[in-house]
């Protein structure tokens, strides 16, 4: 059996890490590759993140590069198309919902080739992110719909896919989170930027809605300085939100410190470590929630509903009264959250997804 891996941004890392893994403890009857779609490029984006998750170098890399949504998803499906056609794989393995994970799975299907998603059925039911568009079409495509949690198997019957195409496997990115927590304590990342163990909130925002308008992006980042008079505020800014703030002039209020985006193992150490993380990602919901760390998210949906209803996280939209009023609130409140993690969060995603593409095959 021979399966195509496919990354393209960094939030797909983590989540093919632990499956490449899982390949390699099989027989040597399953091959894989992987081909990165070079959506995301740079050291801080991309390679990083390759060495910190000791993820092999890329069989392929497309270098696509950035772009407007058409041009990103276009270039990929171009340069994928004579990929696939040459390596003919059993199964094309797709994460998330990035440009890169439709427009694989597009090439893919159209040309009779199977298709499975991971991270399938998660549903935001807001139109407006690029994301939910890639979620539904993507859905729509995949002929095995691997998926983290009872909501997203019910948004997916819902929208009229076959049962039997489902299979629910828990959440991948958890097998990562756990299987790097001791290594992530070598960081020393909290030395090099003076900060104490629970001392201190990490935000990270780059979501359009957030940062690619004016006033919305002064208003958090006013919100973030007013919480930094409790506790410093170290923000790891993604290349997007960077260059806004240089666009609009925006400066980092006193006590919030902004970095350069960290890699995997740092990253995990600074979030982990903190009292309270603010963002509009969506993998860090899911973290916070395993790891039982309070999270506000600044927006007015999640497609991770589970790490509301069982986990630590609340949605405070981009409101800056909203958001330091529940930040105070969090930072007031002695004892974390009680600690629940969601059912097959248990760092064996991999295994079981691998079971599913083998008795699938
Ligand atoms: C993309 C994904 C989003 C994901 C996010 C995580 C889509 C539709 N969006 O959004 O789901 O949460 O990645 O990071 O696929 N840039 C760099 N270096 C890089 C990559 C990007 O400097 O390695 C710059 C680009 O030039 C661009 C900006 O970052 O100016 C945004 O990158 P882009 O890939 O267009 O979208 P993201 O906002 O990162």
């Amino acid at each position: 059996m021979k399966i195509l891996h496919i990354v393209g941004a960094r939030p797909n890392f983590m989540k093919i890490a632990p499956l490449i893994a899982e390949i390699k403890r099989r027989p040597a009857s399953i091959s894989q590759m992987l081909v990165h779609t070079g959506q995301h490029y740079d050291e801080a984006m991309s390679d990083a993140f390759f060495r910190d998750l000791d993820l092999p170098a890329p069989d392929l890399n497309l270098e696509v590069g950035s772009g407007t949504h058409a041009e990103t998803t276009a270039r990929v499906m171009l340069a994928f198309e004579p990929v696939i056609v040459r390596e003919r794989p059993d199964w094309t393995l797709v994460v998330g919902d990035v440009n890169s994970t439709l427009a694989c799975a597009l090439v893919a299907s159209k040309l009779q080739f199977r298709v499975a998603h991971v991270e399938a059925g998660l549903r935001s039911f807001d139109r407006r992110m690029p994301e939910e568009i890639n979620r539904i079409l993507t859905d729509q495509l995949s002929d095995l719909l691997l998926t983290p949690s009872a909501d997203a198997d019910a948004n997916l019957l819902r929208e009229g896919i076959d049962a039997w195409r489902i299979v629910r496997v828990g959440n991948v990115m958890i097998d990562t989170l756990l299987a790097h927590l001791d290594r992530a304590q070598h960081s020393t990342v909290l030395e090099t930027l003076g900060l104490e163990t629970s001392e201190y909130v990490v935000v990270t925002l780059h979501r359009p809605a957030n940062v690619d308008d004016a006033s919305t992006l002064a208003g958090i980042l006013d919100a973030l300085g007013r919480i930094a008079g409790e506790l410093p505020v170290i923000f790891p800014a993604h290349p997007r939100t960077q260059l806004r703030m240089t666009e609009f002039g925006l400066n980092a209020p006193e006590g919030v410190k902004i970095i350069n985006p960290l890699g995997y193992l740092d990253f995990l150490r600074l979030w982990s470590a903190s009292k309270l993380v603010l963002t509009d990602s969506g993998g860090l919901q899911e973290e916070t929630t395993a790891l039982g760390l309070p999270c506000l998210t600044l927006r007015e949906n999640t497609e991770r509903p589970v790490t509301i209803t069982e986990g630590t996280n609340r949605l405070t939209g981009a409101d800056p009264e909203k958001i330091v009023g529940e930040a105070l609130a969090a930072l007031d409140s002695a004892s974390l959250t009680e600690k629940r993690i969601p059912e097959l969060w248990d760092g064996r995603a991999a295994e079981r997804i691998i079971d599913a593409l083998i008795a699938r095959a």
